[in-house]
Formats: structure tokens, C-alpha cells, sequence
């Protein structure tokens, strides 16, 4: 590698005016790359705002039609579905009834606005009564008997018009049963977008209350311990060999190192999850006055960009949107 040495080197000339700034620039963020959360509480009239995510509201169902028109008018091009349930059980049954919360945001989202691509958060913490990801069993969430019912809601979001499916249960094995159930229902052109590296992570706290989840315990069972990359590496293969088609790595960035390896060992589209946590510290450093919003944003959503991540999902992508992110 050759590099010269100052003063023939000098690297302040290529940072002289915004337009060269402009040329150099290794990475961007685009409208194209950008995936926005929404939570959709059944049963309200109004929307309610989430306290712990400033700019964040609980949308009613009944306003879900309109308000992804809204935001695909403003120029968001995707969006992930998550249920804030009024009909939990011990199995979240009703997110794989047809005439379910799940299934019935779907479809009005896509009524809408079929333009939209709509994506569905495949899981069970929004509607169990316990607040575990599956099936439990002994006060164990028990894998195998979760897979068969994250199949069953897979297909039941696929046959209301999923755009693409989400797992994020941590089960072993669930991008396979998923993708042998969406594929024996004839939805073999549904892709998968595997939360393959999900961390056991104190960054979901806003989510959980934004989501009505009240979870008994904690997830350190199913998901990866903060401390560890390697199993990260090991699950994000193992999603990939059974035919997942995107592979997702959350939190965003406390894990930029998770990222920049999964990126050297897979040729797939990688999606960073810029979670709840994240979009708060933000927002309320912002309000102390502590730090530049939109600055801090481009300057997160670039780090994802530049560890490897062609998609990101976040909380910010309508201010986005509406504002630009220079
Ligand atoms: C599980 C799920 C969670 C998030 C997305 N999907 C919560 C969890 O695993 O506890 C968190 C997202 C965020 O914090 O923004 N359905």
C-alpha cells in the first residue's frame, strides 16, 4: 500500500469546500435504505404518545389506512408492523387468527397504500399474556412448540399481504420452519428477514412500554448475550443457511463490530435495527440541548452504512423523509 507522507500528503485538500467533501464521501443514506417502526394499538380513539420516545405515538387502528398513506406520501417506502394487543393470551393466539390485530393492521396497511412495502414483526411478546417471544413450559419458553405457531402466524401475515417476514423470536430453527410453512402455503416469493443477531439488550426498554409489553422476567434464554460476537456470527450463518434472504443485526450501535464481521462473511443484505433505546438517547440529548438532533442521526445512520448495512430500521426514517438527512 502505497500512502504519502506530509507535506506531499495533505488531507485537509480534499476537505476544502463542500462540493469536494460531497465527491469523496464514502457512504450515504437514502430514502431507498430505510425501514420505519409503527405501533398500532386496537381498540383507542385517538392516537397516545409513547412518553419514553418523544415524536412517537401508539397510532389507533382505525387511523392505520390513513396514516401510511401519510407517511408513504412524505416518502417512506417501507414500514415494520407492530401490534400494541388487547386480546393476549398464553400462546398470543390472536396474532394468527385471521381476524387477529396482526393480520388486520396488514391489510389495511396495504389497502392503503399498496405501494408500501409492509413488513411484519414475526413474534409473540406483543401478545402473550407473560410477554415471552413463545410458548411457555415450566416458566421456559419452549422452542419447539413456538416454531409451529410462528409458522401459523407467518403465513396467516403472508395471506393478509405481508411484504416480507420478520422473525425476531431468537427460536433455533425458525427461519426454516417459517420458510418451509410460508413455501407449503404457496407464499414461496415471501422473503425472510431474519433478526439473526437480536442481544438480550437494556436498549428495548422505550419499546416495551411503546409496544404494551409486560414482560415477566427476561429474554437472556432465547436472546444473545451483549458480551458475545462469536454466537452473533454463529446464528446470522446458521439463519442464512436456512434461507434467510436478509439478516438483521440489533441494537444498531452498541454492536457496529457484529455488523462489520457479519458483513465479511455474507453476501446478503444486511439490516441494522436503530432500536428504541438508541432513538431515545437521541431525542432527549437533543431536548437537554446536549447534542445536534439531525446531526446525530446522519451521524449514527452513516455508521451503519459505513460497518456494512445496506438497510436500516428506524424510528427517525419520517423526520427523514420530511427533512433530509444533510
Ligand atoms: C420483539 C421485538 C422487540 C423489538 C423489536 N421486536 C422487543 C424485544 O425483543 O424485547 C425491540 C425494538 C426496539 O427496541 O426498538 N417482537
Amino acid at each position: 500500500m502505497y500512502a504519502a507522507n506530509f507535506p506531499i500528503a495533505r488531507f485537509r485538500r480534499l476537505r476544502r469546500t463542500p462540493a469536494l467533501r460531497d465527491l469523496v464521501r464514502e457512504n450515504s443514506v437514502t430514502l431507498n435504505d430505510l425501514i420505519l417502526p409503527i405501533f398500532v394499538e386496537e381498540g383507542i380513539d385517538s392516537p397516545v404518545p409513547v412518553a419514553s420516545m418523544p415524536g412517537v405515538e401508539r397510532i389507533p387502528e382505525r387511523h392505520i389506512g390513513e396514516y401510511v398513506k401519510a407517511v408513504s406520501a412524505d416518502g417512506v417506502k417501507a414500514i415494520m408492523l407492530f401490534g400494541v394487543s388487547h386480546s393476549k393470551d398464553a400462546t398470543g393466539s390472536d396474532s394468527w387468527r385471521e381476524d387477529g390485530l396482526l393480520s388486520r393492521m396488514i391489510r389495511r396497511a396495504k389497502d392503503a397504500a399498496p405501494e408500501m412495502l409492509v413488513m411484519a414483526d414475526t413474534c409473540f411478546c406483543e401478545y402473550t399474556d407473560h410477554g415471552h417471544c413463545g410458548v411457555l413450559n415450566d416458566n421456559v419458553v419452549d422452542n419447539d412448540a413456538t416454531l409451529s405457531n410462528l409458522t401459523r402466524q407467518a403465513v396467516s401475515s403472508a395471506r393478509a399481504g405481508a411484504d416480507v417476514i420478520a422473525p425476531s423470536a431468537m427460536m433455533d430453527g425458525q427461519v426454516a420452519a417459517i420458510r418451509k410453512g410460508l413455501d407449503d402455503a404457496g407464499y414461496s416469493h415471501i422473503p425472510i428477514m431474519a433478526y439473526s443477531s437480536k442481544f438480550a439488550s437494556a436498549f428495548y426498554g422505550p419499546f416495551r412500554a411503546a409496544s404494551g409489553c409486560e414482560l415477566r422476567g427476561d429474554r437472556k434464554s432465547y436472546q444473545i448475550d451483549p458480551l458475545n460476537a462469536r454466537q452473533a456470527l454463529l446464528e446470522s450463518i446458521a439463519d442464512e443457511s436456512e434461507g434467510a434472504d436478509f439478516l438483521m443485526v440489533k441494537p444498531g450501535l452498541p454492536y457496529l463490530d457484529v455488523l462489520a464481521k457479519v458483513r465479511e462473511r455474507s453476501l446478503l443484505p444486511i439490516v441494522a435495527y436503530q432500536v428504541s433505546g438508541e432513538y431515545a438517547m437521541i431525542k432527549f440529548a437533543a431536548q437537554a440541548g446536549a447534542l445536534d438532533e439531525k446531526l446525530a442521526v446522519r451521524e449514527t445512520l452513516g455508521a451503519f452504512k459505513r460497518a456494512g448495512a445496506d438497510l436500516i430500521l428506524t424510528y427517525f426514517a419520517r423526520d427523514i423523509a420530511r427533512e433530509g438527512t444533510q
